[in-house]
């Protein structure tokens, strides 16, 4: 298949955006930017559509989708019965970076909520994408932009190395600003559970809520048996070619096990502190280590720039566990399998 990319620019967006919004209508799979990392759009009324982003990821059937609205009107006809909460965080959040699993009516059909009688909704703060899904008309599904297991895409030419070929256009924008993919809560039954950390934090949802409950699934490797709150929960994610391994350190002993351990084929995620002790050594930044937003935006394409360099092994120095980083925290969990080396 002849995948279009259209260049995003200024002058020409008007018309762009209702090509892109065409496409979609007509049954099409479309590539866009949104604030946390680029999603995969379909139109959720078109079925075959939907079964197409499935196969185009190689994404396992039982693992749901997000539905994107670009206001609140065109979510409402999803909801079977609004859940307590659900406009004050609305209120708060939206248009943002926060999904709300709640009970779906009839109208979502079940290859979008993967077999499940709830959907998980966001409205996208990105302008593009937004004005994308104002345009269609429809909400639309959108899983992030990768094949299944890689890491998500936060920059155009992610998407192009993934799906050029396999879907009928690439919307390419500017890189994601957040970089992680939204932080995920169910409503339903009126209880405010994390089941995915994002850069919108459970105490800022607390602040609102006055409640939540953390999955055990979001800072620790489900137990054999145990079941999934959500269906990704399971499954690998955010994985690069590279094996990756999450280390915990003080910068001294970091460095002596970089200078120890370092050769042709291992490489070592560093915060840009680290970086003027370590010259001349395989070594990626990911960015201010204070500053969560920073890390957040670079460590998909760190992991993506590793498989380009060909590394082995990828150590990752590991940030604060909670707090603005758990978000960042529970992907480089995931990519390392759960691996963790304490030096
Ligand atoms: O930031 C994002 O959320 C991006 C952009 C494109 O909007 N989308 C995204 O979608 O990350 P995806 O499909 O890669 O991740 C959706 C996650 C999965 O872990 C899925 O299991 C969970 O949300 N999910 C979707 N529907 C659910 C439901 N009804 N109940 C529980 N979990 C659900
Ligand atoms: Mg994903």
């Amino acid at each position: 298949m002849n995948t279009e990319l259209f260049i995003l620019e200024e002058k020409k967006l008007h018309n762009q955006i209702d090509e892109i919004a065409a496409i979609l209508k007509k049954g099409g799979l479309v590539a866009i930017p949104t604030e946390t990392v680029y999603g995969l759009a379909a139109n959720i009324f078109d079925e075959q559509a939907v079964k197409n982003i499935y196969r185009a990821k190689g994404r396992p059937s039982d693992n749901p989708l997000i539905v994107h609205v670009s206001d609140l009107e065109m979510a409402k006809p999803l909801i079977k019965k609004v859940p307590k909460h659900f406009f004050e965080l609305a209120d708060h959040f939206w248009p943002g970076p926060l999904t709300m699993v709640v009970e779906k009516t009839q109208l979502v059909n079940n290859t979008v909520s993967g077999g499940l009688n709830t959907v998980a909704i966001r409205m996208p703060s990105h302008e593009i994408a937004n004005k994308i899904i104002a345009s269609a008309g429809v909400p639309l599904a959108a899983p992030s932009a990768n094949l299944s297991g890689r890491p998500s895409t936060t920059a155009a030419q992610h998407v192009i190395a993934d799906l050029n070929g396999k879907i009928d256009a690439i919307a390419v924008g500017e890189d994601c600003k957040v970089g992680i993919e939204s932080t995920v809560i169910s409503l339903v039954d009126d209880k405010v559970t994390l089941l995915r950390p994002g850069i919108i934090t459970p105490e800022q949802i607390k602040g609102v809520t006055g409640e939540i409950t953390i999955a055990n699934a979001v800072k620790e490797e489900l137990k054999n048996g145990e079941k999934a709150l959500s269906p990704g929960m399971k499954y690998k994610h955010y994985a690069p070619l590279a094996k990756v391994i999450l280390l915990e350190s003080d910068n001294d002993t970091l460095y002596n096990f970089i200078k120890k351990e370092a050769n042709e084929d291992t490489a070592f995620a560093v915060y840009k502190e680290h970086l003027p002790f370590l010259q001349g050594y395989n070594v990626y930044s990911l960015g201010d280590r204070d500053d969560y937003y920073a890390v957040s935006a670079k460590l998909f394409g760190v992991l993506r720039k590793a498989d380009e360099d060909k590394v082995n092994t990828l150590y990752v120095l590991s940030p604060p566990k909670s707090g603005e980083f758990l978000g960042v925290y529970n992907r480089m969990l995931r990519a390392a399998g759960f691996q963790i080396k304490k030096l």
